[in-house]
This record gives structure tokens, sequence and C-alpha cells, in this order.
């Protein structure tokens, strides 16, 4: 499918100069456990590019929904909220003691135990009551019934790695308390897993490819990341189980950002896996990009099918970064950063410019969810200590050691990954 000339892959080795000792040493102590489980992605943004077309295309679709059941369709037009126009990356969180999350980790059933932190001892409270708002705009709350209407006949599949996962459960629990019981299901497998609504005749699906396209990584995780090596001209094997989906929700990031150099292959090696090329991570992640969007360009009829993207989910694992010298990573955090534009070492700018090149390139249009910047601010929300670690909860001994066991990764549940999925709906 795609065509990569080799020689300009070996020339294009540029600095890259970022976080990247920390990230290893997450990759490494942070277990790839913590990384393989839970927590979708992320996503940020505004619609910046073609975002009428993107409504246009879908617009019929929406409608017809909306007359099927006229009788529920009440205050959720967007009456003030134009996705079209607002800005949602630009705003602040607002404390509402009187806002409640719309399920708890022990109401949900589908919470992994890498995100509930409340199960896990998590022992304050307020990181559930922050409100994301755009300075320009309102947004709509989160609305369990509108989603659903939306998803009626459809099916909605997330594709990413562990931070996906955790918008997919996000997601998944703000719906399912409205669906009665004989009336859902859930089966989890090692790539697929399917939540079915069955009134709705609608599904809302996780596939497991952490970094979209193929790698020896993907369904066995190989812990060492010098032992991975990336397939970055090859999706198909996992794009076949992304046809005939109605929205595509897709998210990769944190995996890529292991260490300097990523062990790639592309085209065919008599070698085999012997013959990868070491490539700089934001070259690596061009390429594999690139891969995706030619995949989505030639396979996906826009008339019938959304794609979004939701942007890098930032990591919190250098107190420095919001002047918090004498902290251990995001532990104990229990407030968001209230300085404007605050921006650390976790989000990357050069990856982020990777994605808005390859996606402004596109044929089809896709729709980002630019979660970075109200991310950024949350060091309140990670998973830190009351977490897992290979299947188990923390020990009293492990959560003693935030410095080595704190998940300033993931998010917990329910938490930022909601206000995600709230901007995720008002662009659907
Ligand atoms: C706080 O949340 C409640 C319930 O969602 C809402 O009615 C109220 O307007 C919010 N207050 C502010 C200041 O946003
Ligand atoms: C359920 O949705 C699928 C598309 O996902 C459609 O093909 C099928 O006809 C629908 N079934 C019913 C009973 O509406
Ligand atoms: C999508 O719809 C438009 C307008 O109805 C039509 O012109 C176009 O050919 C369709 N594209 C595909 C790929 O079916
Ligand atoms: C974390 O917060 C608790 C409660 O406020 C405090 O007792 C503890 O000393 C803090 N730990 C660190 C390492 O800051
Ligand atoms: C997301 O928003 C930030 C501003 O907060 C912007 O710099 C970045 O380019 C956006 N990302 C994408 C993929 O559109």
């Amino acid at each position: 499918m795609i065509k990569v000339p080799r020689g300009k892959l070996s020339i294009s080795i540029t600095t890259f100069g970022i976080c990247v000792l920390a990230f290893i040493a997450l990759l490494y102590n942070e277990t790839i456990s913590s990384l393989s489980s839970s927590s979708l992605l992320k996503f940020k943004t505004c619609s910046r590019k073609t975002p009428a077309t993107a409504a246009t295309t879908f617009g019929n679709i929406v409608d017809k929904n909306i007359e099927e059941d006229s009788d529920e369709v009440e205050e959720d037009n967007k009456l003030e909220f134009d996705p079209d126009i607002c800005d949602i990356t630009d705003g602040k969180w607002i404390f509402n003691t009187s806002t409640e999350p719309f399920y708890t980790d022990s109401s949900c059933p589908y919470l992994d135990k890498q995100v509930s932190c409340i199960k896990n001892g998590r022992p304050d409270s307020d990181y559930l009551h922050w409100e994301w708002q755009p300075d320009d705009c309102t947004l709509p709350r989160f609305n369990s019934k509108q989603a659903l209407r939306k998803l009626r006949g459809k099916r909605l599949m997330f594709v990413g790695d562990s931070l996906q996962r955790g918008q997919w459960q996000s997601f998944v629990c703000l719906v399912e308390s409205f669906i009665q019981d004989d009336k859902k299901s859930m089966k989890r497998g090692a790539a697929l897993s399917v939540f079915r609504a069955k009134e709705y005749n609608c599904t809302i699906e996780f596939y497991w490819a952490p970094f979209i396209i193929q790698s020896n990584s993907d369904a066995h995780i190989i812990g060492d990341p010098k032992q991975r090596i990336l397939r970055v001209d090859s999706v198909a094997e996992h794009a076949k189980h992304w046809l005939d989906v109605d929205i595509l929700v897709f998210g990769t990031y944190v995996w890529w950002m292991s260490g300097l150099k990523l062990k790639t292959l592309w085209g065919s090696f008599s070698n085999g896996e012997e013959g990868y090329e070491e490539l700089d991570t934001p070259v690596a992640y061009r390429i594999g990009m690139k891969t995706w969007a030619n995949w989505v360009d030639s396979t996906v009829n826009p008339n019938k099918t959304r794609v979004f993207f939701t942007s890098m989910s930032p990591t919190h694992t250098r107190s420095e970064d919001w002047q918090r010298m004498d902290g251990i990573k995001c532990f104990n955090e229990t407030k968001p950063v209230t300085k404007k534009g605050h921006w650390g070492s976790g989000s990357n700018k050069q990856m982020m410019n990777v994605v808005v090149d390859v996606l402004g390139k596109m044929k089809v249009p896709v729709t980002v969810i630019n979660i970075t910047q109200l991310s950024e601010y949350r060091i309140d929300g990670h998973a830190t200590v009351y977490t897992e670690t290979g299947g188990k909860l923390l020990t009293d001994e492990q959560k003693a050691d935030p410095s080595h066991y704190a998940d300033c990764i993931h998010w917990c549940l329910p938490g930022v990954p909601d206000s995600w999925n709230q901007i995720f709906l008002s662009f659907l």
C-alpha cells in the first residue's frame, strides 16, 4: 500500500531531545502492564481541519436518528455549541462540587483494576468534580441518551493503546447505566473487546493496536522497548478489524516514546527482523502515521464512516514541570495546574506536529479530539499508586514507594477521559 522510499528514511535523522530519559524510566519501571491495560487515548481538539465537511457528511445520519425518536430530542441539540467554531482547547477547569460523575468505579462493572482508583484506595475525591470549560463557548454536558441515540444501528470502535482503552471504558460507563441488564453485554478479548447495547443495535468496541501500525509487541507485549520492532509500513493485519465500523476513534503516542531511536522495518527483507533500521522517534512516527492515513484514504468511505483522532495524552512524571521541586512525579497532586497554557515535558510538540501534518494532507476528513492541553493541566487525574502492576494491586510497600510505582500515564476513572468523551460526543 504505502511506498516508502528507502533512501529518504535513512537520511532523515533529526535531533530529538526531549524527555526521553523519563520515558525510558517509565517504560521500564512502570511496567508494561500499566501500559497494557486500560486507558484509552486522549484527544483534544478542535476540528481544525475540514470540520464543516465532516459535520455535513454526517449530518444526514444524525438527523435520521433524531426523527426516529423525536420524543427524546429535548435539550441536547447544540443551540449554543458549534463544534466548527468553538475552540475547545482554550479554557479552564472549573471546580464544582455539585457536579457528580455519571458513574463510580463500583457502579460501572466494566472498569479495569488499573483505573479503579477509589476502589484501590485513593483517599481524595476533589479530582472528580472538575468541569472543562472552553473560554469561547459552553461545552454541553455529556448526555447518555443522546449518545446512545447517535449510535443507534452503528459500530463505534476505539483503536489504540491502553489510553484509548481508558477512553473506551469511560464511554461505556457513561452510557451503560441507561441500559437494562438483559439488554447489554460485554465480551472482552485479547485484541477486540465489544460492548453491545441490544435495543440500540449498537456496539462500542475497543481494538488493541498500541502503535496502530503492526509491531512484534502487539499481541504479546515485549517489556523491553529495545526488543520491539515496528513494521512502520504495515497496518493491514489490524485494519481488517476496522472495516464496516461506522465511527472510528484512533490514538497512539506514548508507546512511541520509549527511547531515542525505534527499530523499524519496512518493505520485505530476506533477513527478516534482523534487517531493521533504527529511526528517530518522530521520523518513525511520521511513517507509521502516514501508513495509517493511506489506509484511511484508500479504504474509508467518508459518506459512511466518521474518523476521529485523539491527540496525545500527557504524562506527568516530572514534578519540576509544574514547579513542585520536592514532588514525586504526580504523586499526591490533588489540584490541576492553573497556569494558563501550562505545557510539560510529557507532551511532545514535535510529535503533535507530525499528527497535524499527516492529517492535513488526508482526503478523508478526520476530526481531532484535541485533549492534550486540557489534560496537561490535570496532574491530579492520574492513577498514581492506586493501580495495579502485573495484574495485582500494588502492595502497601509498593504504595509507599511512589518514585518507582506511581503511574502518571494512566488516568483514574471516572476522571479526565470522561471530559474527552464529552468533547467527542459534542463533535459526533
Ligand atoms: C455546578 O454544577 C451544577 C450541576 O451540574 C450546575 O447546575 C451549576 O450550574 C454548576 N455551577 C457552576 C458555577 O458552573
Ligand atoms: C443493526 O445494525 C446493523 C449495522 O450495524 C444493520 O446491518 C442491521 O440491519 C441492524 N439490525 C436491526 C434489527 O436494526
Ligand atoms: C459521497 O457522497 C457524495 C454526495 O452524495 C458523492 O458525490 C460521492 O461520490 C460519495 N462518495 C463516495 C466515496 O461514495
Ligand atoms: C502525601 O500526602 C499525605 C497526605 O496529605 C501526606 O501525609 C504525605 O506526607 C504526602 N507524601 C509525600 C511524599 O508528599
Ligand atoms: C491541539 O491543540 C494544540 C493547542 O492546544 C495545538 O498546538 C495542536 O496543534 C493541536 N493538535 C492537533 C493534532 O490538532
